[in-house]
């Protein structure tokens, strides 16, 4: 057998390979950006036309109660069961950055840890916008940010001394945006736990990808999206969770109707609702969410272990493939080797990576599309959701790396780049 053909057997034999055809796919396109927007399950589709037809359009103003009240709380339970969390611990709604606003403001009023944030490198930019707003808000002192020689890993002794030498209220992406690189999760919460510090988890990038258990890894506090590895829609609303004890002693720094002990009762004195509902603020946004139940209910059906377990293979895949094939003409791999250390995602650069993008994104007569996605200042992000891609995409992947640079393809496009890459 080829190369090629090898590929083509491991994905028939793939026990997850089913699941591809739960969700749309355009034509001869190959998507590697689940990492930044996950693909429309066919189920989201029928559910959205029903609420929107029967529920909107019929009952109007009775679904509130017949269907949409409860919506929040069940995908709350959903996400529960995927995280290892207790139902009452997690809430859904907002997006991550509203819910970081509203976890780390609460942390630092609470007055059970010092006031000052600390953060690294490595995470997502909104996250360290939100930390400092809050600083300003309340007059602390700047985050303290951790650099590292890279921005694509982290130094963990590094890491613990300044949680150490600094405790407080700390945040960190599990699976960072860049490189992919996956934070001992459990072995930091422990550190924090006996330096008087706590970590805020930012989990976009992990959840769906990674098997993440809560309880375990003995996590307080966690937020994250759903339009990744979820595949819940653009913009589909977000969550926190927060472990049971630690619950009563905070409070939302936004007091919403939501979070009222009994918002229709519409009484003038605000008294907060006495569980993780507190940090509720307004209405829930029914479309969006509707939509993201059927991508949860698609990763709950293929099993979370089984979707990191087919994540390494093709990571592993992919990687040995980079250093075989693509490093002789200029790629470098910039996700860690180890999948200990990797979430789902795989990171190359090439100093023509901007170019290279154009090239995927438009394919030729050939050979399909690729969708990946380009980040500043060189960086080729793969997406590897196992849900729906599998070995033959990886092969045709590499094929068409190699022969953009082979050919020099990358001389036909632009190196002027538009505000979404
Ligand atoms: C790790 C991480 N946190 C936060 C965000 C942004 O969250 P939102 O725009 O939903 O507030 C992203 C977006 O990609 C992300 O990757």
């Amino acid at each position: 057998m080829n190369r090629r053909e090898i590929a083509q057997d491991l994905d028939r034999k793939d026990p997850l390979s089913h699941f591809k055809k739960e969700f749309y796919h355009p034509e001869n396109e190959i998507y590697l950006d689940g990492n930044s927007l996950g693909k429309l399950p066919l189920k989201a589709k029928e559910k959205m036309t029903m609420v929107m037809q029967e529920q909107w359009g019929k009952h109007l103003i009775r679904s509130w109660n017949e269907h949409w009240l409860d919506l929040p709380k069940r995908l709350a339970s959903k996400l529960a069961q995927l995280l290892n969390a207790k139902d009452h611990e997690i809430l859904v709604g907002e997006s991550t950055s509203v819910n970081l606003y509203k976890v780390a403001q609460a942390l630092i009023q609470s007055g059970h840890y010092p006031k000052q944030f600390l953060s690294d490198a490595l995470n997502f930019p909104t996250d360290n916008y939100i930390l400092e707003g809050i600083c300003r808000e309340n007059a602390l002192a700047k985050p303290i940010y951790i650099h590292y020689s890279t921005d694509l890993k982290a130094d963990l002794n590094l890491l613990k001394n300044q949680i150490s030498a600094h405790p407080g209220v700390v945040c960190l992406s599990l699976v960072s945006y860049k490189s992919a690189y996956y934070y001992p999760m459990k072995a930091l919460n422990l550190h924090a736990k006996e330096n008087n510090s706590i970590i805020i988890w930012d989990l976009s990038h992990a959840v769906g990808a990674v098997a993440i258990d809560l309880k375990e890894t003995q996590t307080l506090v966690a937020i994250g999206c759903t339009y990744k590895y979820l595949n819940g829609g653009p913009g589909s609303p977000a969550f926190m969770y927060i472990e049971e004890t630690l619950i009563p002693d905070l409070l939302s720094p936004i007091q919403g109707w939501f979070g009222h002990a009994k918002p229709f009762d519409f009484s003038q004195d605000y008294l907060p609702a006495a569980g993780i509902e507190k940090f509720d603020a307004g209405t829930p946004t029914v479309l969006s969410l509707a939509a993201m139940e059927a991508g949860i209910d698609i990763t709950l059906a293929a099993g979370i272990k089984n979707i990191r377990a087919k994540s390494i293979t093709l990571t592993n895949a992919l990687i040995k493939e980079i250093e075989t094939q693509l490093t002789p003409l200029g790629y470098s791999l910039e996700s860690p080797k180890e999948a200990i250390e990797r979430g789902s995602h795989v990171t190359i650069s090439h100093h023509e990576s901007w170019r290279i993008c154009q090239c995927l994104l438009h394919g030729n007569e050939k050979r399909p599309k690729i969708i990946p996605d380009f980040r500043p200042p060189h960086y080729i992000r793969l997406g590897i959701a196992p849900l729906y891609i599998g070995h033959d995409d990886l092969w045709l992947t590499v094929e068409r790396l190699k022969e953009i640079v082979l050919e020099k393809e990358y001389e036909h496009y632009s190196q002027i780049r538009p505000t979404v890459t």
